[in-house]
């Protein structure tokens, strides 16, 4: 190929040559052709790239393709149900509510329902009426001084750092007039989280913002903190479904000055967390920091967040409960398939347990202790919509948090850029000219009607069950089309029979 290249271009520009010779015309062509020609050699000499080494120029477009692929695929190949991870239907969803627009859907579902993998919800023939109060829910066991009254729907997890300052400031203004919380994420507590809204202290194996020098965690300046009125609980995290047992990555990249002396790092330099913490090494260690963080904040709910793993690692921890008579006052459970910035695809494609068997783990797990009133369940893991959080209710969740949903609510298209700081809407990168995309007053609106319209849909599936209350939720509203599937063949195979003798 390479000579191909040298023979064909040599002799291109030997023509041009001639031309410009003889006719004084096509000077334009020579010079294009001594730069490919000259770029060709260049690359031929490289030793890093294979493809242009032997196609030096025609190489480019692959690259070139690779770089748009996600369009390509977004824009001319995904149909409205197949796009990853969340459809193009899904995503519309989100934006219709941000926008407050419209968000009814013509001509019915275009899901195949008649397999066995459909789900749905039993609805009443007597539905309830809809209640128009969005519903709330009290954190805050026997030890818990400060109680919280939380919205059951609220901003996941993500770091300033992993989000831009507009779409933290956007996040946290939308939490304050709608009066849901917003967790920080595990890369501490910065001015852009205090604008008024309600806040979920993360912290995570590198204590940002309540670190010691070298590296461990500051009691002093964790009860210090604490004291915002803003930070109504604070979250131990001990891991997230999109990379259990990794720890955090901040890519240097994204790692800018003003990040850097937020978070005590050296800036520009890739920061990865470690994966455990140095304030505890089990089940015992981590119950007793628990209280040591209730009595340091003065009685603010304190909980952990994880993705299940080793199941009895979970049961030892809930054992040591009931040893210590001490209490989470929330857990957060949260899936395998849940989102992050950036993760080494292994462990986001081959560690953790998934959203579903997880949660239904963990209620089980607390009611057979006997301990489930003393500890509420949070949940994440792909909830955007009424439906999802039904659906969280009755596997045994008292709370939701979304992260993408509310990422897609401030204008993310689902690039897939959040690990190389180029997101094109300004929302996962510290680019400053992206970031300018995101307009703060726009945003937040949506943030605020994104979660009041979505919690508005859960109300009204809630009453299409003939519910009154999300307490009175369990699984035996939801069905799957195996179950139906199996139950037909095996109760009801005369039932026309049946029928036709009345
Ligand atoms: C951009 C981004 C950053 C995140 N950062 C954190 C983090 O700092 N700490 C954490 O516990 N989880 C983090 N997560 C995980 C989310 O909080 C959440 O648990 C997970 O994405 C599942 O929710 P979702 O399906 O609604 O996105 C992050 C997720 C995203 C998308």
């Amino acid at each position: 190929m390479r000579n191909n290249f040298f023979a064909v271009g040599g002799l291109a520009l030997i023509l041009a040559l001639c031309i410009n010779f003889f006719f004084h015309t096509a000077y334009f062509l020579t010079i294009v052709l001594i730069v490919l020609l000259a770029v060709g050699f260049i690359n031929t000499t490289q030793h890093k790239h294979a493809i242009l080494r032997n196609f030096p120029v025609l190489g480019y477009f692959r690259y070139l393709f690779e770089m748009i692929a996600p369009e390509i695929q977004q824009y001319f190949i995904e149909r409205s149900t197949d796009g990853k991870p969340f459809s193009r239907n899904e995503r519309s969803l989100v934006y219709q509510r941000a926008k407050n627009i419209d968000s009814t859907t013509p001509f019915g579902t275009q899901l195949n329902i008649n397999t066995s993998n459909y789900e749905g919800i039993k609805h009443s023939i007597f539905p309830a009426v809809v209640n128009e109060d969005l519903p709330r829910v009290l954190v805050g066991g026997p030890d818990c001084k400060q109680p919280y009254a939380a919205s059951l729907l609220n901003i996941s997890a993500m770091s300033f750092g992993s989000l831009s300052e507009n779409a933290v400031i956007a996040l946290n203004k939308g939490a304050k007039k709608g009066g849901f919380y917003h967790n920080t994420g595990e890369g501490g507590l910065t001015q852009f989280h205090l604008q008024g809204g309600d806040v979920t202290w993360q912290i995570g194996t590198g204590y940002f913002g309540c670190r010691t020098a070298d590296g461990n965690f500051d009691s002093e300046k964790f009860a210090e903190k604490t004291k915002h009125p803003e930070v109504k609980m604070i979250e131990i995290k001990l891991s997230q479904g999109a990379k259990p047992g990794h720890g955090g990555v901040l890519p240097a990249s994204k790692n800018t000055e003003e990040i850097a002396k937020i978070r005590g790092v050296e800036p520009h330099t890739t920061i990865l967390s470690p994966p455990s913490h140095s304030a505890f090494s089990d089940a015992k260690g981590l119950i007793a920091f628990i209280a040591q963080l209730r009595s340091l904040s003065n009685g603010k709910p304190i909980g952990f967040k994880l993705c299940i793993g080793q199941t009895s690692e979970f049961e030892l921890i809930c054992q040591e409960m009931v040893i210590q008579n001490c209490f989470p006052d929330f857990i957060t459970v949260d899936g395998a398939e849940g989102g992050t910035g950036a993760a080494p695809l292994e462990f986001a494609d081959g560690v953790g347990m998934p959203f579903e068997p997880a949660l239904i783990f963990v209620n089980k797990t607390l009611i057979n202790l006997g301990i489930r009133d003393h500890v509420k369940i949070i949940s994440s893991g792909k909830i955007i919509s009424g439906y999802s959080i039904l659906r969280a209710v009755a596997m045994g969740a008292d709370i939701c948090n979304s992260a993408r949903g509310f990422m897609f609510s401030l204008g993310c298209i689902q690039a897939l850029r959040c690990n190389n700081n180029s997101c094109p809407t300004g929302v996962a990168t510290q680019d400053k000219m992206l970031m300018k995309g995101l307009v703060v007053t726009d945003k937040s609106e949506r943030v605020y009607h994104y979660h009041k319209n979505t919690l508005h849909s859960a109300n009204e599936l809630l009453a299409a069950a003939g519910k009154t209350n999300f307490s009175d939720v369990d699984s035996s509203i939801f069905m799957r089309g195996d179950e139906f599937t199996n139950l037909s063949d095996l109760y009801f195979p005369d039932n026309l029979t049946n029928v036709s003798r009345f």
